[in-house]
């Protein structure tokens, strides 16, 4: 690419009062004249916040690409944009993952930006900014934070899954208060993300394997410093990517969506990958829909012995050989000709790589479990869709009938699911209502809905569980997801009642409930709708966009790209 061919040129190589402006308020930071003569201008899209405590050590890491992008002959300019915190954010962080992305997208089209990198890290950061940068679609390279050291507890491993077993223990009485305060600080012992495979780590697999970063990306854990060179030579590469025009739509083809669905199966990755690749395939304009999960990932058995699936964790994943190695067991099913932001076909990112733990990493003839991915149901309670995470679920409820206990929303079930009184037993279906896209709204992670106390003190550990919700990605259970449409809007899950039966029949994909269609309709015609919608603000704007999770659950005008070109670009 020419110099004068550079998008940043129509900012900085100017003449006249515009060029003045744009140049001067610049020198302001201690800029020489010399840096605005041509050189590749590289944003850094900072998600650092001290409110999201995976991101909090961005600031380095962005040092370590600024480095990268001085050496290659780029002029880095660090910008930041709204973060998300999994763990602070109220009513959730999904919520704003869409507001984020409307803040990517301008702040990149509205700047003079020739590439772009994008720090990741908690879970929605990392959607919300692919989505915003595929709405411009200039190069762009990611880079993800990487995941904490494994916790250590009295003498055993933990991590994010263990809080869930943690709490039940502490229902239970076998762990007091200042056992949890103890924990909470064994959990978390150093910078980075959740160091199961849970959303955020199936983030950065997805970022890999979708292409969109450097090898390793996935599992080089946040306090190893190999993170901190993988960011320098991210750097070196978009300055690369500039001159040679790679932009994201060249990387994000199908064949690299059809990869990230199969590595995503073989990691028993997070059902929430499922809603974010769905947005993202629509901003870059590649026709993806759920059925495709079932049918891409359909050979592809659990390769990764991972929590919460598996055993192990991120940090372990990175010293048994990394995704590189996983992807190299993958070979004769991927599209190993996908270009990736290296510029070279993705079989040159995992050829060379080698397993150091088949304990961690199986091979595909002797997997760790057949069953893997995220099983897309269908039936009279989803018409457009539900999910499933078979790796995730116990066997014997994979195929069950059971009477419906009904919640209508979350506060209902906080209510009544440890009343003595609830009318439940195992075979019991929990179905919660209202916590969709539209109805919560934001679509929470409350899906694994706690068990009722009076049977978990009978040894019961898992139940089916159904809502229009999500669930945490380091979450595990027999847990029905993403029901759509949501009861919000009318759904069939509306109009369940107490008493129905509910049939999940996860061989033939199917998830029913056991009412004629006469029924359901009469039902559906009384039904009242009790759906408060905000009166005002971002979650107006929200409540009334907001695409069904079966679409990804974007805002229905975010969809596509409005390029990068400025329609106006004078003062
Ligand atoms: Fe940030 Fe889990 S809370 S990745």
């Amino acid at each position: 690419m020419q110099e004068n061919e550079l998008r940043s040129s129509g900012w900085f190589g100017r003449k006249g009062k515009d060029g003045f402006i744009y140049r001067a308020w610049m020198k302001n930071q201690g800029i020489p004249e010399h840096e605005f003569k041509g050189k590749p201008i590289i944003g850094i899209c900072n998600t650092w916040s001290e409110l999201t405590p995976c991101n909090a050590h961005f600031k380095e890491l962005a040092q370590s690409v600024k480095n990268g992008i001085f050496e290659a002959g780029g002029f880095p300019v660090e910008f930041p944009v709204m973060s998300l915190g999994e763990t602070l954010m109220k009513p959730t962080a999904m919520l704003y993952r869409n507001l984020v992305s409307m803040d990517v997208e301008e702040s990149i089209r509205a700047n003079p930006l020739d590439g772009v990198v994008l720090l990741c890290g908690c879970d929605k950061t990392t959607p919300a900014l692919i989505m915003g940068a595929c709405s411009v679609n200039i190069p762009t390279i990611v880079i993800s934070g990487g995941s904490m050291l494994t916790g250590k507890f009295r003498g055993k491993d933990i991590g994010t899954s263990d809080i869930w077993r943690f709490f039940a223990d502490y229902q239970t009485g076998q762990m007091n208060d200042e056992d949890m305060y103890t924990a909470e600080a064994c959990l978390a012992r150093s910078q980075g993300h959740c160091a199961v495979m849970g959303t955020a780590s199936s983030m950065a697999c997805m970022v890999e394997s979708l292409g969109l970063s450097l090898p390793q990306n996935a599992a080089i854990p946040a306090a190893d410093s190999r993170r901190k060179a993988l960011a320098h030579l991210s750097g070196n590469r978009i300055v690369e990517m500039v001159k040679e025009d790679l932009k994201l739509s060249d990387v994000l083809t199908r064949q690299a969506f059809d990869n990230a669905i199969m590595v995503n199966a073989a990691i028993g990755g997070s059902t929430n990958f499922i809603i974010h690749l769905l947005a993202i395939a629509a901003r870059i304009g590649v026709d993806l829909t759920m059925d495709d999960f079932n049918t891409t990932s359909k050979q592809i058995p659990l390769l990764a012995n991972l929590q919460p699936s598996g055993k192990y964790f991120m940090e372990d994943f990175f010293y048994a050989g990394g995704l590189p190695a996983l992807m190299k067991e993958l070979d004769s099913k991927l599209h190993s000709e996908a270009i990736t932001v290296s510029g070279h076909p993705m079989l040159r990112n995992y050829e060379n790589s080698e397993c150091y733990n088949r304990d961690l990493i199986a091979t595909l003839d002797k997997p760790f479990n057949p069953v893997a991915g995220i099983a897309v149901l269908k039936g009279n309670l989803c018409e457009n869709g539900a999910v499933l995470k078979p790796s995730a679920a116990s066997n014997h409820l994979l195929q069950h009938t059971g009477k419906a206990v009904v919640f209508e929303n979350i506060e209902d079930f906080n209510k009544r699911i440890n009343d003595p009184e609830l009318d439940v037993d195992k075979d019991s279906v929990l179905v919660l209502k209202n916590v969709g896209p539209r109805g919560y709204p934001g679509m929470p992670e409350v899906g694994n809905m706690l068990i009722p106390k009076k049977l978990m003190d009978t040894g019961v550990t898992d139940m089916v569980r159904i809502s229009d919700g999500r669930m945490s990605g380091t979450g595990f259970g027999t847990v029905v997801l993403h029901v759509s449409p949501e009861a919000a809007v009318g759904g069939t899950l509306a109009i369940v009642q107490n008493g129905d039966i509910i049939i999940l029949d996860y061989k033939a994909g199917q998830l029913n409930v056991q009412l004629s269609n006469e029924e359901i309709a009469a039902r559906k015609k009384n039904l009242i709708n009790t759906t408060n919608i905000a009166a005002r603000g971002y979650v107006h704007m929200y409540q009334t966009h907001v695409d069904q999770a079966h679409l990804g659950a974007d805002l229905d005008f975010l969809k596509g790209s409005s390029g990068s070109k400025v329609v106006r670009d004078s003062h």
